[in-house]
């Protein structure tokens, strides 16, 4: 078993000031406003590693009140490499507290991506004690370490009967034996009819595959899936559409956030419609859902590595966008993923500034003094005459251009969106290295990573060649998640 200091100390800490014993890792402990999540250009409602390199969010699963987020992290250096799961916990999806980190490599290879659930009966058999036993399958990359070498990569099984706190390998490891190619990135969920495991795994090419178990360790193969529209790190769920529970797809997601639509028996996955892309891939990447969410919460919420660049002179590098709940809506006719922030971005909100039915035209302005460094920005806007209209936040440039029916962001990306009933609703985060914007309840949707000058906190609208209406208009200042 590894060890789990910090978690240690917390429970020491707690206990010492009188706090009743947590049944989970306490999300609430000092982090302070000091070293080391006040560095200048730390992201500040974004998870990103203490220290190091960062890149695909793992494991993603909640248990009694606490979300666990695990990382592909190299604990011992700033780039990629030494493929290791580091592990935080938040009771909110906006604070976070990283804790010791769950998996090392060991003679079977690094850790690659994998995914996480809770074995409520316990079919794998490892419970031990009052905990359900938390599962997580992951990769053992052979050849990436010197003790695995010459080794392929396989599936491997980690479990956790302490409710996430301290991690145990299985002593069969690994629990898939090689297919093909580098085949990584098993992400594992119960499907309730069948009542058995079901694990999607990348294989190599564009080639995916199905697999099935009872018991989270024995696995069998039920589908190849060819031809998929992109590589790595699978996801697979099933959603209502437009909220009926009764009319449902499952999706099947690629690493790039390009997704099909079908139908599941538990046997065998149909394309129904697809391939579509959910948001460009360039600062998105590798998104993965959480297990387990309660049923009264119901929402299907989705963690993605923001992939963006060292930022100098800090001491980690790499962040995760910020999470989002996926919906299928029908839209002009045909059934699309969307993509909202969680609602949990409400708690950071402080005392914010609204306007309510503003005409502008060229040059005219709303914030007038009004300033602000972590921004939340929701505006409903009536385009009117204008040609090109938006926002620029602190030097980043929102602007919606009628004519290319798309919204350009930051660094001149441009994404599609025609506007749809005359109006078009802008969801807009700003964080020290992010602007993420989602348009009319994330039926398209843009990630930037972008370095912004922190001496700036200037907030205007940008109206060109006409009038716009902001029928409303509301800006939150945030505070920090670390906090
Ligand atoms: C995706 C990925 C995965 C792999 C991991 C290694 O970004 O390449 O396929 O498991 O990163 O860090």
């Amino acid at each position: 078993m590894q060890s789990n200091k910090p978690a240690i100390l917390v429970l020491i800490l707690l206990l010492l000031c009188g706090g009743a014993a947590p049944t989970t890792q306490p999300t609430s402990a000092p982090r302070g406003g000091t070293e080391p999540y006040a560095e200048r250009y730390r992201p500040q409602f974004h998870f990103s590693a203490r220290k190091n390199w960062l890149n695909d969010p793992n494991g993603l699963v909640f248990y009694k009140g606490t979300y666990h987020l695990f990382f592909q992290h190299n604990p011992d250096g700033i780039d990629w490499g030494n493929m290791t799961w580091g592990h935080a916990v938040s009771r909110n999806l906006v604070g976070w507290t990283q804790v010791e980190h769950a998996i090392h490599p060991d003679a079977l290879g690094t850790i690659f991506s994998g995914s996480a659930v809770v074995d409520w009966n316990n079919t794998s058999g490892f419970k031990a004690g009052p905990e359900a036993p938390l599962v997580a399958l992951y990769t053992s990359a052979g050849g990436q370490n010197e003790a695995s070498k010459g080794k392929p990569f396989t599936q491997s099984l980690t479990y956790s009967t302490d409710a996430g706190r301290t991690w145990m390998k299985y002593d069969k490891n690994p629990v898939v034996a090689h297919i093909r190619g580098d085949n990584r990135d098993p992400k594992v969920l119960w499907h309730a009819p069948t009542k058995r495991w079901i694990m999607a795994l990348y294989l190599d090419g564009p080639d995916y595959a199905l697999l099935a178990s009872d018991d989270l360790k024995s696995w069998t193969h039920l589908q190849t899936l060819a031809g998929m529209p992109g590589t790595e790190c699978p996801d697979f769920f099933e959603l209502p559409i437009d909220g009926d529970a009764k009319n449902t797809r499952w999706v099947f997601w690629c690493a790039n956030n390009r997704y099909v639509l079908g139908t599941f028996d538990g046997q065998t996955f149909t394309q129904t419609d697809g391939p579509y892309t959910l948001c460009d891939e360039k600062y998105c990447y590798a998104a993965q859902t959480y297990s387990d969410i309660p049923a009264d919460d119901g929402r299907r919420i989705q963690e993605a590595w923001m992939r963006g660049a060292k930022v100098p002179e800090m001491p980690w590098n790499q962040q995760m966008a910020f999470p989002t709940v996926l919906t299928l809506r029908t839209i002009t006719g045909s059934v699309r993923l969307c993509k909202e922030p969680i609602r949990e971005i409400e708690t950071l909100r402080t005392r914010g500034f609204h306007r309510k039915g503003v005409t502008l035209s060229p040059g005219g302005e709303v914030f007038d003094d009004f300033e602000a460094e972590l921004i939340e920005l929701v505006a409903e806007i009536e385009p009117g005459t204008a040609k090109r209209f938006g926002f620029e936040l602190r030097g980043q440039r929102i602007v919606y251009d009628r004519e290319a029916g798309a919204l350009e962001h930051v660094a001149c990306s441009s994404t599609k969106c025609e506007l749809l009933n005359g109006r078009l609703l802008l969801h807009i985060l700003v964080d020290r290295t992010s602007v993420e914007t989602f348009i009319d309840h994330g039926r398209a949707s843009t990630v930037d990573f972008v370095v912004i000058d922190p001496a700036n906190r200037t907030l205007k609208t940008i109206v060109e060649d006409g009038t716009i209406t902001l029928r409303t208009l509301d800006v939150y200042p945030l505070k920090s998640g670390w906090q």
